[in-house]
């Protein structure tokens, strides 16, 4: 089932169009929302949640109207906002339950849950200080706890990543992937680091100033779009000769810098196709490796205006 569904969703602000006629459909499960800085993520977010009015387009979220039913879809919805706003003097437990009962959730429930998510993110000892001493880490952990707290369908979750260093950024993402796959929660979740998503998202979609760049299954973004990197030898053109024959066998081949050929895949005959020719014309293979692409690469030659919105 679709969680969310835009049509033609458009927010223009007095000097820049922030999202442009965006059509796009996300399912259950990790949906990563890929952008650079200021291509329309924390804007398509808030229009979601029912903060921010559209200009023109419609959303729906778990088949509620944003523009008329915020205030349900809040109700079923968690959301980790992008910037930090935690006041500095109230515990991480405190404020999730309090947090909680806003929510709805009575005040015995609202502290059961919050000793669960409070759990869940890897809060221990410490939730019962002020949030004022909190590492970057562990803020962003209150922040996702408190999107957790009231047992969402859905979670909205704006660059959760931000301000990490590597392991934590690690750490976090690996809980992002266990409130999809454990939880059963759909998660939406932004970063601006273009590569950074692919190991946690079943589903990518990447947004250039505001616009749908792509939007696909993560495996078809590591695989089907391979290529083999290959490097022959045995004559001083063995490079240029071996891909003349790929060519001439109806494959995509072209130089890759030194001696080295760049194949597309077509299917899974490929790499006996480039061993074969390899021998049939004398020439001895030093290496063929796969090169998947990456969501960078399709930012890229999107940028470059030869993939289209799909
Ligand atoms: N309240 C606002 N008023 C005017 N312009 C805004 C406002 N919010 C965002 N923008 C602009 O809209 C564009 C998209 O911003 P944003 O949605 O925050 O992008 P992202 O989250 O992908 O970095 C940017 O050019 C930003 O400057
Ligand atoms: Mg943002």
């Amino acid at each position: 089932m679709a969680v969310i569904v835009t049509a033609g969703l458009t927010k223009a602000y007095p000097r820049v169009t922030a999202l442009d006629h965006l059509d796009v459909t996300v399912g259950e499960g990790v949906t990563g929302l890929v952008g650079a800085n200021g291509a329309g993520k924390s804007t398509l977010i808030k229009i979601l949640l029912g903060l921010v009015p559209a200009t023109s387009g419609t959303a729906r979220v778990l088949g509620h109207d944003v523009a008329a039913e915020g205030a349900r879809i809040r109700a079923l919805v968690g959301y980790m906002p992008e910037h930090d706003c935690l006041p500095a003097d109230v515990s991480a437990s405190d404020l999730v339950v309090h947090l909680g009962q806003m929510s709805g959730l009575p005040y015995a429930a609202a502290r059961e849950r919050t000793s669960d998510v409070l759990r869940h993110v890897g809060l221990a000892e410490e939730r019962y200080r002020p949030i004022g001493g909190y590492s970057t880490g562990m803020k962003q952990r209150v922040k996702l706890a408190q999107a957790l707290v009231h047992d969402p369908r859905l979670v909205l979750l704006d660059e959760p990543t931000n301000g990490l260093d590597p392991s934590a950024r690690d750490d976090m993402l690996g809980l992002v992937k266990r409130i999809g796959e454990e939880f059963g929660i759909a998660v939406l979740v932004t970063s601006h680091l273009l590569g950074e998503l692919e190991r946690v998202s079943d589903h990518v979609v990447i947004l250039d100033t505001g616009r749908l760049l792509r939007s696909s299954a993560t495996t078809d973004f590591l695989h089907a779009t391979g290529s083999l990197l290959v490097e022959v030898q045995g004559r001083p053109d063995a490079d240029r000769l071996l891909g003349q024959a790929l060519v001439d066998a109806g494959l995509t081949a072209r130089p890759a810098g030194g001696a080295l050929i760049e194949v597309e895949v077509r299917d899974e005959t490929t790499p006996d196709v480039v061993r074969d020719l390899t021998v049939d014309l004398g020439l001895g293979l030093v290496r063929m490796q796969e090169r998947h692409h990456r969501i960078e690469d399709v930012f890229r030659e999107g940028a470059a205006g030869s993939v289209h919105p799909v």
